[in-house]
């Protein structure tokens, strides 16, 4: 099931919210040999291309939407990044379907709007190894911003790390994204 208000816009609209690599220093920054990666919902691969640059696991891009999986796919392939395996998973419904305990960060970005943030959560702590790190990273609603989710779905700081927490995440803490990405917050936990 497509998780509600989750489509992306164009892809060079897209990209102006986000320095990705300025990103994902801030939310890989503890992160030392990195392995497996898994990124639920990795849309256009804005942040899945440099995050396979970053480390010699396999990362896995998990999409529902067929042309977003192809997109993620032809640009791994043009840039020679042979870790990238995107495939095609409704993650809400079925899993990731990756084994326990086989990622070393799992990246949940745009996404926690969803109906059952916590079960979405609880899969990410599943497949993560122990002391495996997770990322979230979301739309603020403390101040106007340009796209995101309808203001009366989309979560606060304070509700994400809240539902991180119940997922049995430890270490919970907000980074500061500011420099990257004004329009987000960023969040991360450790299993
Ligand atoms: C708002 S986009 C965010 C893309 C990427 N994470 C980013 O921040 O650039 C959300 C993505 O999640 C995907 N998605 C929505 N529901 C899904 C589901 N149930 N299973 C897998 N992917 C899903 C959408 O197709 C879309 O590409």
């Amino acid at each position: 099931m497509k998780v509600r208000e989750s489509s992306i816009p164009g892809e060079a609209y897209w990209s102006t919210f986000f320095d990705p690599a300025c990103t994902l220093d801030v939310l890989m920054a503890d992160i030392v040999g990195c392995g497996n990666i898994v990124e639920f919902g990795c849309g256009y691969g804005t942040f899945t291309l440099p995050a396979a640059r970053r480390t010699t696991g396999i990362i896995a891009a998990l999409d529902i939407d067929p042309d977003m999986v192809d997109c993620v796919r032809r640009k791994a392939e043009s840039g020679g990044l042979i870790n990238v395996q995107a495939a095609i998973c409704d993650f809400v419904t079925d899993g990731t379907g990756l084994p326990a305990a086989s990622q070393s960060h799992v990246m949940i970005f745009n996404l926690l709007h969803l109906q059952h943030p916590v079960a979405l959560l609880q899969e990410a702590h599943r497949v993560l190894q122990p002391g495996g790190t997770l990322s979230v990273i979301h739309w603020r609603s403390d101040i106007p911003t340009p796209r995101g989710p309808s203001l009366d779905i989309r979560p606060t700081l304070g509700q994400c790390e809240a539902w991180i927490k119940e997922a049995s995440f430890e270490g919970v803490t907000a980074v500061d994204l500011q420099h990257c990405c004004p329009y987000h917050f960023g969040l991360i936990g450790r299993r």
